[in-house]
């Protein structure tokens, strides 16, 4: 059995479908569990997939993910834009990182054009809503060889 993908989401992302709607759409968090899990287990792959508020869980997360898992899906939130912490953690990792975000951040205010995250990811899926983390998850998947 290969490792999980980890599918790691930070600050506010609890409050998906209640939290400004109209940037971040009406799926819940569990409806993107259930979205993430649906397009791993198409590939035979399974997932870890967790929420924190915090910045340091998001970071033993992390480095969790540098041993047990085959690649990180991460959607930051706010923690992107503001945590040198967070992509120092990244950069430890040498499985694939794919930055994952609802919303696309380039169109938004300046503040979140700029992600620390980016430094250290792979690549960058953002704009498509909740399926930006199906999208996630098939990158990942052929980054790790289960396309
Ligand atoms: C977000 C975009 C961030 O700018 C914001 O702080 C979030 C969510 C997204 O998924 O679109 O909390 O990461």
């Amino acid at each position: 059995m290969s490792k999980p993908i980890y599918v790691l989401s930070g600050p506010n992302l609890n409050l998906l479908g209640q939290r400004e709607p109209e940037i971040y759409g009406k799926d819940t968090l569990d409806d993107v569990r259930a979205r993430c899990e649906a397009a791993a287990g198409a590939k035979g792959l399974s997932v870890v997939f967790r929420q924190t508020n915090h910045e340091g869980e998001l970071i033993d997360w992390v480095q969790e993910a540098r041993t047990q898992g085959s690649a990180l899906v991460l959607n930051p939130a706010g923690y992107g834009h503001t945590s040198v912490a967070l992509l120092d953690a990244l950069k430890t990792l040498a499985i694939p990182i794919v930055e994952c975000h609802l919303s696309n951040p380039a169109a938004r205010e300046d503040f979140r054009r700029h992600t620390y995250v980016s430094l250290a990811a792979t690549g960058v899926v953002s704009g498509f809503g909740a399926a930006s983390y199906e999208l996630a998850i098939a990158a990942a998947a052929g980054l790790v060889g289960a396309a």
